[in-house]
């Protein structure tokens, strides 16, 4: 048929999906277009990618989706100012190996964020301006990353004050994975509060999304839609796919080698029940849902064929790796 997922959701929100510069291309950029009305860049934006020495910015990849972008008008999103991995090596030390101080630190990312947003003023509509600032682990709130260890919690009020003096109509966002699960998500709304406490604009959650066939549940999701609709933000889904494996089975039990990684029919009726599920709660908080955005395009490539087992073939996303719709596809599309 002629309509795409932006299609169908028009009346809800626009569908983006994460992209590389050779994505564009071809018959997946002809998917891209047919398909979805947002983009974001999976890796060319990064700190590290795009800004790999102190004073060398590489424009190149990341000006190539851009100008996809503004030639095709599909919204951009911008991932990811602040974040501790892929962050380029030269960032936190100095001339001579040592670890910077804290106002060098804070210089680098206001000159970074600064320069990066000015950048792609009137073409990037939203940043997720810091990405995965908590930590996993129980007792603790923020990650121990070397900008926590550096700046302690500055360096994340001062990335959104930075990035909103930059480009005032920006839409900030805060971006984490498990982001639904009740002590993370949290721990999420208790750095928003403190970001709006100290009167800086934040706009957003993003939700990572990286689901899987057994994870989420409804209600786990609807409460933290709930939870950080009630902060007064936008929440976006912003890097969704489904595994077909568990999560927590993942990285300490991995797959043998030689382990069948065929997509089996029980994974397959399980995704298509969890793609469901999830739109139709996304449906459900339209008016506070500004975006739905998939990790890749389709099961050709994922990032998840080598995340968290190398190697290992996944299948999360709606089109096959003959890039073709799946079932689960047209479960989504079914309430039209
Ligand atoms: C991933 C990319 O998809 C990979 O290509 C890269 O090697 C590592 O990063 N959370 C994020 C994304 O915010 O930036 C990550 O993207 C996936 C997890």
């Amino acid at each position: 048929s002629e309509k795409g997922l932006k299609d169908y959701y028009s009346d809800y929100f626009p569908i983006g999906v994460a992209v590389s510069p050779r994505a564009l291309q071809g018959e997946s950029g002809e998917l891209i277009l047919k398909q979805f009305n947002s983009m974001t860049p999976e890796n060319v934006m990064k700190m590290g990618p795009i800004h790999p020495e102190e004073n060398r910015y590489n424009w190149e990849y990341a000006d190539q989706v851009a100008d996809f972008a503004v030639e095709h008008n599909l919204k951009l999103r911008g991932h990811a100012l602040c974040w501790h991995n892929q962050a380029g090596d030269w960032i936190f030390k100095d001339e001579n190996g040592d670890q910077v101080s804290k106002e060098v630190l804070l210089q680098r990312l206001k000159d970074h964020i600064t320069t990066v947003v000015q950048r792609y003023k009137g073409k990037i509509y939203a940043w997720d301006v810091v990405n995965e600032a908590i930590s996993d682990k129980e007792d603790e709130f923020l990650r121990d990353s070397p900008w926590y260890q550096i700046c302690g919690e500055d360096f994340i009020i001062k990335a959104f004050e930075y990035a909103h003096e930059a480009d005032p109509d920006l839409k900030l966002f805060y971006n984490d994975y498990s982001a639904v699960h009740p002590i993370k998500r949290d721990k999420i709304y208790k750095l928003v509060k403190m970001i709006q406490d100290a009167g800086v604009p934040i706009h957003g959650v993003g939700i990572q999304g990286h689901f899987s066939i057994y994870e989420p549940t409804e209600q786990e999701l609807r409460d933290a839609i709930e939870k950080y609709a009630s902060l007064g933000v936008e929440v976006q889904i912003t890097e969704l796919d489904v595994s077909v494996y568990h999560k927590e089975h993942s990285r300490r039990d991995p797959l043998p080698k030689d382990e069948d990684d065929a997509f089996k029919p029980e994974q397959e009726q399980k995704q298509i029940e969890q793609y469901d599920m999830l739109f139709r709660v996304f449906r459900d908080y339209k008016d506070t849902l500004t975006g739905v955005t998939f990790w890749n395009i389709s099961d050709r490539y994922s990032w998840l064929d080598n995340f968290p087992v190398r190697g290992r073939k996944n299948y999360p996303l709606l089109f096959n790796e003959e890039l073709q719709p799946k079932k689960a596809y047209y479960k989504v599309i079914e309430f039209k």
